[in-house]
């Protein structure tokens, strides 16, 4: 898998995604299904989801309550959401 840092362009794209897609069930990177599976740095390194790839992966094929993308979204599209979960995580979700 090709592994480039996300550029700038990259984050904005993901960001649109995350509001459309994403948000409904992890508004300011929280979750409102599983309360400790949040998208905040610590719960993403807790379950080993602190990479592109894991992120990448889960929201490609879903797992039990979060559906899987890779029907509605592109490569791209998944790669670029990814990149601005990491990125908010890093900023711990400060706008
Ligand atoms: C219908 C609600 C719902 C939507 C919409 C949703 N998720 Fe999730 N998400 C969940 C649930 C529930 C889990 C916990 C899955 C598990 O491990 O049991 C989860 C887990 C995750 C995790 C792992 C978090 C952790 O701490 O382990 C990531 C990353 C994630 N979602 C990203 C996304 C992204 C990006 C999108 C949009 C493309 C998205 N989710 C859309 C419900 C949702």
């Amino acid at each position: 898998m090709v592994t480039q840092p996300a550029t700038a362009a990259d984050i904005t794209n993901g960001a649109k995604i995350f509001d459309i897609q994403c948000a409904g069930c992890h508004e300011n990177g929280g979750n409102i299904i599983r309360r400790g599976k949040t998208l905040k740095k610590k719960a993403l390194k807790k379950y080993n989801m602190d990479s592109l790839e894991a992120i990448t992966s889960i929201v490609t094929n879903g797992k039990s309550n979060m559906s899987a993308y890779k029907d509605r979204l592109t490569t791209e599209e998944i790669e670029n959401v990814a990149a601005y979960v990491l990125e908010q995580a890093e900023k711990d979700w400060r706008k």
